[in-house]
């Protein structure tokens, strides 16, 4: 059971579950979650005019945005993108020019943050698992994810717990706000 508290980053949040997120407020909070989040893992605030962070191509239908929320605010958010076309995917630049079986359509993951505050509760398990399920149910055949070392092994552990499989290098693409990038996928039936 949640339990309430003056702090909605504290508590039990064993109940909660991500929801897709539509409202252009709650985007908004999540924009400034990822720095919230980005900062103690050792990127600059000074990258954050604004102290937030939109992809240049954000509010494109293609991303689907998902949250774990509390007391109306958000926890933990990541989103997940099905892709025709490789080069269409976030770091398609990166992924197509690497030697794997790149199988259409694809699915990608990215910009998954949690609350300092809210980690360890599993709520990038819940993001990774809910993300994952929409682009098996979408038909994607890949799905991608890239790592970078602000993130901590965890994450990297984390992912090829879940089947994912790196296909680069280790920080082979540079990518803003993150630096270098690692690339990995998963391939379905
Ligand atoms: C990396 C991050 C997403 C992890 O989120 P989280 O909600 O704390 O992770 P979870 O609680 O779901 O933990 C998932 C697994 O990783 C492990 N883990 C998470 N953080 C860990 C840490 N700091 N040290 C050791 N293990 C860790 C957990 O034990 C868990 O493993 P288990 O299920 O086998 O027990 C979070 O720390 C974060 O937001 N970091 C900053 C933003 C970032 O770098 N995002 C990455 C993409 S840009």
């Amino acid at each position: 059971m949640t339990t309430f508290s003056d702090d909605p980053f504290t508590g039990d949040f064993s109940s909660l579950e991500p929801v897709q997120v539509f409202d252009p407020e709650i985007l908004r909070q999540i924009y400034r979650l990822r720095v919230e989040a980005w900062i103690p893992n050792g990127i600059e605030r000074e990258k954050f005019p604004g102290d937030e962070f939109r992809d240049d191509d954000e509010e494109n239908p293609v991303y689907q945005h998902w949250a774990v929320m509390n007391q109306g605010m958000v926890l933990a958010a990541g989103r997940v993108s099905i892709h025709p076309t490789i080069e269409d995917a976030p770091a398609g630049d990166l992924f197509k020019y690497l030697d794997f079986e790149q199988v259409p359509p694809f699915g990608k993951i990215n910009r998954l943050v949690v609350h300092p505050k809210a980690r360890r509760h599993g709520l990038a398990r819940k993001l990774d698992h809910v993300r994952l399920e929409i682009a098996r149910a979408a038909g994607a055949r890949t799905i991608l994810a890239t790592w970078a070392r602000p993130t901590g092994e965890a994450r990297y552990r984390m992912l090829e717990g879940q089947g994912f499989i790196r296909c680069s290098d280790f920080d082979i693409w540079h990518e803003f706000p993150i630096g270098m990038l690692t690339a990995l996928y998963m391939p379905l039936p």
